[in-house]
Parts: C-alpha cells; sequence; structure tokens
C-alpha cells in the first residue's frame, strides 16, 4: 500500500464514512471534492476540485495507490446534470487514473444501475442476472459507470471494482431500507475489501449489509474479502410498527430500484420544459 488513496466526494455522506474509517485499515487519504471538507482530520490531504476537470484529476492522481470515485449527484436529475456530473466524471476519474499510472479504482455504482430488474421468485439476486435495467437517468450514468470501468480494464489492465450500492445512510428509514441498507461500518468494510482484493480485475458487486430481508445475493462481495457486520433487522420492529408490514408485490420491494422505478421519477420532474 504506498501512496494514499484519492476519495473523490470525500465532502459527502460516504465520503465522510470513508476518511473516518479508512485510515483504522491502515489507508492515508487524500480527499477530493467540489466543496471543501469543513472537518479536516490530521493525517489528510486536501484538494478542492471538479471532477470534470481532466488536468485537475490528472494531478489529483500523481502518486495515488488507488481512486474511490465517490463524487457525483447522488440521484435523480436532469440530464444535462446527470451526463456531465456523473457521466464526464467518471470518465475521468478513470482516464487521470490511467494517465497518472494509479492501477485500482472502486467505483460508487448503484441499484438504479439494475433498477427494473424483479425480485426473483426465491433465492438472491447475483450481479450476473442483474445486466444493465436502468430505472432514471441516474441508473443510466451508473450503467455508463460500470461500462467504462470495463473498458479501462479490458484496454489498459485496470483493477476496477464496482460497487452497486443498496441504501446507504446512517440506519433505514423505511421498510424497503430492511433489505437494502448498506450500514457506515460496512461501506468502509467493503471500499477496503475492493481496496485490498489481489487483482480483482473487473468486478461489480452489490453494496448492502448483511441484512436478513437481503435479496441481493453478497457471494461476489465476499469473494473479494468483505466480511459485512450489520443487518437491519435490528430496526425491524420498528420501522414496522410505524410503516407496516412490507408488501413484497409493491414496486418498492418487487424491483431493485424500487421507488425510483415509479411514475415520480419520470423525466418531466425532473427536466426543464
Ligand atoms: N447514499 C446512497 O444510498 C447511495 C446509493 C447508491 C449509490 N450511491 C453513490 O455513492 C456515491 C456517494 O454517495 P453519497 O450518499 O455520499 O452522496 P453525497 O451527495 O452525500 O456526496 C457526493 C459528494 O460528491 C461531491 N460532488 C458532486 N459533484 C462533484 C463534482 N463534479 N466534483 C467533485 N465533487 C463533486 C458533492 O459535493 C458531495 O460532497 C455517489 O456516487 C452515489 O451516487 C450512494
Amino acid at each position: 500500500m504506498s501512496g494514499p488513496v484519492l476519495v473523490t466526494g470525500a465532502a459527502g455522506r460516504i465520503g465522510t464514512w470513508l476518511r473516518g474509517g479508512l485510515p483504522e485499515h491502515g489507508w492515508a487519504v487524500r480527499c477530493l471534492d467540489v466543496v471543501p471538507v469543513t472537518d479536516v482530520r490530521p493525517g489528510e490531504e486536501h484538494l478542492v476540485a471538479d471532477v470534470t476537470d481532466l488536468a485537475a484529476m490528472v494531478d489529483a492522481t500523481q502518486g495515488a495507490s488507488a481512486v474511490v470515485h465517490m463524487a457525483g449527484i447522488s440521484g435523480e436529475s436532469t440530464w444535462p446534470a446527470i451526463s456531465h456530473a456523473n457521466i464526464e466524471g467518471t470518465y475521468c476519474a478513470l482516464e487521470a487514473a490511467r494517465r497518472s499510472g494509479v492501477p485500482r479504482v472502486v467505483l460508487a455504482s448503484s441499484n438504479h444501475a439494475t433498477g427494473y430488474t424483479p425480485r426473483p421468485d426465491g433465492g438472491l439476486l447475483r450481479e450476473v442476472d442483474a445486466p444493465p435495467r436502468p430505472d432514471t437517468y441516474y441508473g443510466v450514468a451508473k450503467v455508463t459507470m460500470e461500462a467504462l470501468g470495463s473498458l479501462y480494464a479490458d484496454r489498459y489492465g485496470l483493477d476496477v471494482v464496482c460497487l452497486r450500492i443498496g441504501s446507504a445512510f446512517a440506519e433505514p428509514t423505511t421498510t424497503r431500507q430492511l433489505s437494502t441498507w448498506l450500514s457506515p461500518a460496512d461501506a468502509v468494510s467493503l471500499v477496503d475489501a475492493a481496496l485490498k482484493a489481489p487483482s480483482p480485475g473487473f468486478s461489480v458487486v452489490w453494496g448492502v449489509s448483511d441484512n436478513t430481508r437481503r435479496w441481493w445475493d453478497l457471494a461476489a462481495a465476499r469473494a473479494l474479502g468483505y466480511e459485512p457486520a450489520d443487518d437491519a433487522e435490528v430496526y425491524a420492529e420498528a420501522l414496522i410498527e410505524v410503516h407496516g408490514e412490507p408488501d413484497l408485490s409493491d414496486p418498492e420491494h418487487a424491483r431493485v430500484g424500487g421507488e425510483y422505478t415509479l411514475p415520480e421519477f419520470d423525466a418531466e420532474n425532473f427536466d426543464m420544459p
């Protein structure tokens, strides 16, 4: 592990968790965000830059051992905004890594890359059985992220691990998240595994905790070395008391992308007329 890990989106929710947790796993962290990190911690390096600025990203990746690319718009938005921040931004992160000789990139993909995929009749859904099926422009950008990652792995030999993150919150707040929650500690463990796995090549794995109600298979993530410690079930009783028993035929529970597949995510609610 020589050189720091460049964490883009370091001022965001998951970036903040990673800044807290990765040093305990032996990683030095170089932070990059378009807004300044306010709670600077000892040992961190800090850069304020836009991930779509390729020259700035080439500078930022110099001497890094890996890039953990979290920056971007973290939900649905207009096509111009999503395509610029999330698609151009991912290209710049990968291309900067290539130009700077950084051997590994971890990408924050999302369940929304495959959001219209239905819940299987029984058993767990493997990543290979959930090909691109985006539910939003946001999901299209995550599909493109995975495609760019695949290209840079095959063509340039980078190790690229795509994390199809579920619901990364301090704690689950809906009954859907009893299945899809990724806890802060498990987010750190998953990124650490993605950074340490020997020669992963190109890999796509779900990013969820070991939730009792989980229906996304964790075998591929565990093969990287991920050892989840949390289970959303400890919140089940309280959430069900407020929201009722989940109806598994409801799109919120019946599709990978949940509510993102509903009409309120139609373009007219996001695009300018
Ligand atoms: N939180 C979740 O449940 C979840 C689920 C699936 C995927 N993800 C993905 O994980 C990543 C991190 O999510 P989060 O919840 O921490 O999001 P967040 O919105 O809290 O943080 C994103 C960070 O990216 C920064 N950013 C945005 N555009 C930028 C740009 N052009 N250049 C530099 N920095 C920029 C923002 O300033 C922000 O600090 C995102 O890519 C998101 O799509 C998150």
